[in-house]
């Protein structure tokens, strides 16, 4: 459920008409709905009412500091990968106590960050980062609450780059390793062992692979347990997919209650990461049409937009659907959308029926709200586009446009060049 929809055959999101928007602050940009992004947010909360569970939004999904404050409003806490991203959420009112940080590769600087803020816990991927951490909190004389990143070796049966719970993946540590390190931890006095932890990918579309893993983890818990370490924290990660296209993934209802029937008298409080599946269909990307052209029968559609500001169809070969911001009906066309960028990957869709856009048309590229604009660069020296925020019948920018200032902020030419 989202709120884009046409009235009159004109794309609205929430009261506001898309058309109206581009015509005030200029194309690309990518345009968030804050009611589907609450009620997102509200619904998957809702569906763990029956069991003590946190929700740690996943702030790589889309890190922008106005939707972690809605989401720190709903009473949500969130997963860091970086110091960038836990700045972020500071600033943004997340609640220390609801914090937790995964990522295999933490800086002694994030970690200290981390520790001086006093978040809930470290999702530790190694021993060597688990030491890591027992160390900095020692020097500053306080206590890191962490729980162990496992690897469950679970098929996610998603794109293989978007996969992470298989063993050849780099991330978390397998079970047995897990077992050896939490000995290891008991032994570590600036550690608190508050939990178990795992992410077995992305854009997973069915219920299975996470009760899989959950299975692998509750079997963990119970041996941990048998020797005397307390787990308090269950974190099943996020992954949950979205509709792109034609996929039909679980409702988040229908993933609660497997998981909720398959953890009876765990005694855990549970934490989940989700990104993708709140904030994915709740923000498009819109651009505009700069020409049309046909190669040898072959037909273009070239947008304002790039692969720099959207990737995910060049790096995954993933599906956006294209819509008119305007519909005018007609015939429709096969076509590829592709962008200004000098590579042969800059496409947002490839050999599709779309209508016969022409030049100064708007086109929505939908569920781009999750890894769209976090994803997106400065190549082909392009400055980042706008987030726009509608709420009702108003909208709101919560980034500007960049300028051509903003692309070379910080850079240097030394004095040997001047001369
Ligand atoms: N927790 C951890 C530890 C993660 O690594 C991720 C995503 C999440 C939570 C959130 O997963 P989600 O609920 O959004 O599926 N750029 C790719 C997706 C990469 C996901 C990386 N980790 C894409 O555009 O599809």
């Amino acid at each position: 459920m989202n709120y884009f929809d046409y009235r009159d055959n004109r794309l609205f999101c929430e009261e506001v008409s898309v058309e109206e928007i581009a015509r005030e602050a200029g194309t690309p940009f990518y345009l968030y709905s804050h009611r589907t992004l609450k009620q997102h947010f509200q619904v998957f909360d809702a569906a763990f009412g029956e069991i003590p569970h946190m929700i740690c939004y996943a702030v790589k999904a889309n890190s922008n500091t106005a939707i972690l404050r809605l989401f720190a409003r709903e009473g949500g806490g969130v997963d860091l990968v970086s110091g960038g991203e836990l700045y972020r959420a500071l600033k943004a009112g997340v609640e220390p106590g609801k914090i937790v940080y995964s990522g295999v590769g933490k800086r002694d600087d994030e970690i200290d960050f981390a520790l001086k803020t006093g978040i809930l816990m470290f999702n530790v991927e190694s021993d060597q980062e688990l030491r890591t951490i027992n160390e900095r909190a020692a020097t500053m004389g306080v206590r890191a609450g962490i729980a162990l990143r496992v690897n469950p070796d679970v098929d996610p049966q998603t794109h293989p780059h978007i996969s992470t719970g298989l063993k050849e993946n780099k991330f978390g540590i397998d079970v047995e390793g897990a077992l050896v390190s939490y000995r290891n931890a008991v032994a570590l006095s600036s550690l608190d062992i508050k939990g178990v932890s795992c992410h077995i990918g992305s854009q997973v579309t069915k219920v299975s692979p996470f009760i899989d893993a959950l299975e692998r983890l509750k079997d963990l818990i119970r041996r941990l347990r048998e020797e005397g370490i307390a787990i308090r924290y269950l974190d099943l990660g996020g992954g949950l997919g979205i509709a792109y296209d034609r996929e039909t993934p679980p409702h988040p209802d229908e993933y609660a209650r497997a998981i909720i029937d398959a953890s009876k008298d765990l005694d855990c409080t549970f934490i989940f990461e989700p990104g993708r599946v709140i904030v994915g269909n709740a923000g498009i990307l819109v651009t505009r049409v700069l020409y049309t052209k046909a190669n040898d029968g072959k037909r273009f559609i070239i947008v304002d937009a790039g692969m720099n500001d959207l990737i995910r169809p060049s790096l995954y070969g993933a599906f956006h659907q294209i819509r008119p911001v305007v519909r005018r009906g007609g015939e429709e066309i096969m076509a590829d959308v592709v962008g200004p960028i000098c590579e042969t990957g800059d496409f947002l869709a490839r050999g599709r029926l779309l209508p016969d856009f022409r030049r100064g048309e708007l086109m929505a590229v939908m569920s781009a709200g999750a890894y769209g604009f976090a994803m997106s660069s400065n190549y082909n020296s392009r400055p980042r586009v706008p987030e726009i925020l509608v709420r009702d019948e108003r909208w709101y920018v919560i980034r500007k446009r960049e300028t051509c200032e903003d692309l070379t902020r910080g850079e240097e030419i030394p004095d040997f060049m001047n001369v």
